[in-house]
């Protein structure tokens, strides 16, 4: 026991712990964007989904907790390798950066940290549903009915959501930053595993390349197509009006008043 707590103590040991949980969390990254894509089909599609995973709170649950566990030690143990770094180096390389690092490289901390602060935004916004930080009003009001049951429309919470343009803006500058994060991380995962070489060092980097862009452009097209209208247009203007109503009914304003006659 003392031998592998030793063991992941060490420079080597927090390297293979950083590419670990990085593979985990890729998978959570390319399993949640999979999920997401579905809001450029039916409204029905992305409820449906959304209504099986919050009826299995178990699952939910447990997945929570095991990413909370992941991010936890994938930032702790980046804060330890980059101050034994600064230690063991106290003057930064001429030119501000090692020979050899790629340009992602250097932002690596910087871009985690914007990731970081966007995942708590994130959360506040689409699972917490916190009504003062979304510029709309109270997504836990928007309903809708599938199969015969009133179930939570993340359709039109997505919809709405990013026809706010700030938040439209912050998401995809966070999504550009996860593409400048996962562009470096990927491939030097791939080198803690030990898989650097001359055959096979170009084509880990082609990998990096085009599964952090993919991913970008994946997760990017969300914010952009419903805030320039493509996706969902009609469904939001409908959705607004209802959270207007609502939020009136809860008021007592004459236009809530004058929708529930
Ligand atoms: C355009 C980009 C994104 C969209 C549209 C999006 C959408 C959503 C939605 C709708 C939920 C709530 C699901 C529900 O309550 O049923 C959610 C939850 C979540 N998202 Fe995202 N997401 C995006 C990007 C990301 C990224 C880049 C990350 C991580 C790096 C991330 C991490 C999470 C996490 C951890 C949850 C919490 C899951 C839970 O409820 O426990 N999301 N996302």
């Amino acid at each position: 026991m003392s031998t592998l707590v030793g063991t992941l103590n060490s420079s080597l040991g927090r390297k293979f712990v950083m590419a670990g949980t990085g593979v985990l969390l890729f998978l959570f990254v390319v399993g949640h964007l999979v999920g997401n894509l579905q809001v450029f089909g039916a409204p029905e599609l992305i409820n449906s989904y959304a209504h099986f995973l919050q009826s299995k709170p178990l699952m939910v649950w447990g997945a929570r907790i095991g990413l909370l566990l992941l991010v936890t030690l994938h930032i702790t143990t980046a804060v330890q390798l980059s101050l034994a770094n600064k230690e063991a180096r106290p003057v930064a390389y001429a030119g501000g950066g090692a020979y050899g690092a790629t340009w992602q490289s250097r932002y690596m901390l910087g871009s985690g940290i914007v990731i970081a602060a966007f995942i708590v935004y994130h959360l506040a916004h689409f699972t917490a549903l916190l009504p003062g930080i979304n510029g709309v009003g109270d997504f836990s009001k928007l309903k809708t009915v599938l199969h015969g049951e009133t179930v939570p429309d993340v359709y039109g919470m997505m919809i709405i959501g990013f026809q706010v343009w700030w938040v439209a803006l912050f998401y995809l500058v966070a999504q550009a930053l996860l593409f400048i994060h996962l562009g470096h991380g990927l491939a030097s995962l791939f080198q803690t595993f030990g898989l650097r070489n001359h055959v096979w060092w170009p084509r880990i980097q082609g990998f990096a390349r085009v599964a952090s862009l993919l991913i970008f452009v994946g997760y990017a097209l969300i914010p952009i197509s419903i805030y320039l209208r493509v996706v969902g247009a009609d469904y939001a203007e409908k959705k607004t009006a209802e959270l207007k109503s609502a939020a009136s009914i809860e008021a007592g304003t004459p236009a809530g008043k004058a929708a529930t006659q």
